[in-house]
């Protein structure tokens, strides 16, 4: 199976951090997000550890919480000693809800408005990643008007073309997010935000973009950065005390993404960085980097239940499900590949070629195009969507008014609801 959490009993049931998926929809209702959390665990410490041990002590791993932000996600990753990255005053206030140490809260976003700018100052957010001169002039602002210093790094595009989808492609030069290095706009911000006194400017940071397999696009991205960061010093004296790399490190949605050993990419690009710092004459700076798909994608998964079965003979099969698009709305945003199982009749061959499709009004509204269900799937199966633990309840909507999915969170033995389920009042509840 794509991931090692998933097992299957000897009835053919498919077993999802040990919990039994059929069990868990008949004590919680359907549809639902589960969740397990020795994954999650087990997934930061791969890159607490391994970026603590190939970077140094200084090095730390900020959770992108915009793969998945609910308050039980945020006291998990700060317990596993995790900073996180907010792109929004409504993440911010999720984290600062959950008592997350906001010193390690790192500030996002090409576009913080000035309540988001004041508001973040208010919580005592460690730092702010400012996109342009822009930002920076708004966050000076604030700054003097509260009397203190605040921390930023500054957003820069390395120019790199990461191989992968266009749609989440942010490092290239033309991007909306950050200032490029290869036009000069990176170092005329940094001379404005080194001018301002209750600016801090502690480093820089570039994000390549997302569900990336080759280690080459970080190489090249730190190379550039690097010799940024060493024109600097030489150009004003400016030491970068902190580096961010940003996220992005893909997973397997099927079998046939290629399997990524992340801790052995983190020694690769350290051993790289080193190499260059020596070579350039800097020190290196502290490390961050901001993985969200790769510590929460295959610690989570969906369970339907199967509704109608239509068969179009020399056409098309449909299996709906008691969800769609609204808790799941990467195939059609992204055409993404997913595993779909049928999560109770495990032990049966599968050979019927059908769509999955969500209960919405809308033709688009497809889970997964071409997948192979066991022939026998009925109204009352359970069908499993494997790896949905990012960026799925974190883009979910109400569309249709259909109320948002309830996590699950299993841990060994134990499940507890770390979502409840949305109700008709959730819904309701701003209508006047
Ligand atoms: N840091 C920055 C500045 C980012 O923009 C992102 C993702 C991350 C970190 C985390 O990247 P990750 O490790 O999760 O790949 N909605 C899309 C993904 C958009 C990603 C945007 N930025 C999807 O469903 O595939």
């Amino acid at each position: 199976m794509i991931c090692e959490n998933l097992s299957v009993s000897s009835d053919g049931i498919l077993l999802f951090g040990g919990a039994n998926t059929v069990d868990m929809i008949k004590k919680y209702g359907s549809p639902l997000y589960l969740m397990d959390e020795r994954r999650l665990r087990h997934n930061c410490r791969v890159y607490v550890d391994s970026m603590k041990k190939y970077f140094g002590d200084d090095a730390l791993p900020l959770y992108a919480s915009k793969a998945n932000s609910f308050k039980q996600i945020y006291r998990i990753v700060a317990s596993e000693g995790m900073g996180t990255d907010v792109v929004s005053s409504g993440e911010l206030y999720t984290a600062k809800s959950a008592g997350f140490p906001l010193e390690k809260a790192y500030f996002h976003s090409n576009n913080k408005t000035d309540a988001d700018i004041e508001y973040a100052i208010d919580c005592g957010i460690g730092y702010f990643v400012a996109d342009n001169e822009e930002e920076i002039c708004a966050i000076d602002h604030f700054a003097v008007k509260k009397g203190i210093t605040q921390k930023i790094l500054i957003r820069l595009t390395p120019g790199i073309d990461p191989h992968t989808y266009e749609a989440v492609a942010t490092g290239k030069v033309d991007s909306k997010f950050g200032s490029a290095i290869v036009t000069g706009e990176a170092e005329r911000v940094t001379k404005i935000a080194l001018s301002k006194k209750n600016i801090e400017l502690c480093g820089f940071h570039c994000h390549v973009g997302s569900q990336v397999f080759d280690s080459d696009v970080y190489l090249a991205a730190a190379e550039i950065m690097l010799s940024f960061v060493a024109d600097m010093k030489k150009n004003y004296g400016f030491e970068t005390k902190q580096l961010n790399l940003g996220g992005g490190y893909g997973v397997r949605y099927t079998e046939k993404d290629p399997v990524i050993d992340i801790a052995e990419n983190i020694k690769l690009v350290a051993e790289t960085l080193k190499k260059l710092c020596e070579k350039l004459d800097i020190d290196l700076p502290a490390i961050r980097m901001e993985p969200g798909r790769s510590i929460v994608a295959d610690a989570g998964l969906t369970l339907y239940t199967a509704g109608s079965v239509k068969r179009i003979p020399e056409y098309k099969n449909y299996v709906s499900v008691d969800g769609g698009m609204p808790d799941n709305p990467r195939y059609a945003l992204y055409q993404s590949s997913y595993t779909v199982l049928l999560a109770n009749k495990m032990n049966e061959k599968s050979d019927f070629l059908c769509s999955v499709v969500g209960r919405c009004c809308e033709s688009g509204d497809i889970l997964q195009e071409n997948v192979y269900l066991p022939s026998s799937v009925t109204r009352g199966d359970i069908v499993a969507v494997l790896t949905t633990g990012a960026y799925n309840y974190s883009m979910a909507s109400n569309y249709n008014r259909i109320p948002r999915l309830p996590t699950i969170m299993v841990n060994g033995n134990e499940d507890y609801v770390a979502v409840r389920r949305e109700s008709f009042e959730d819904i309701t509840r701003n209508d006047m």
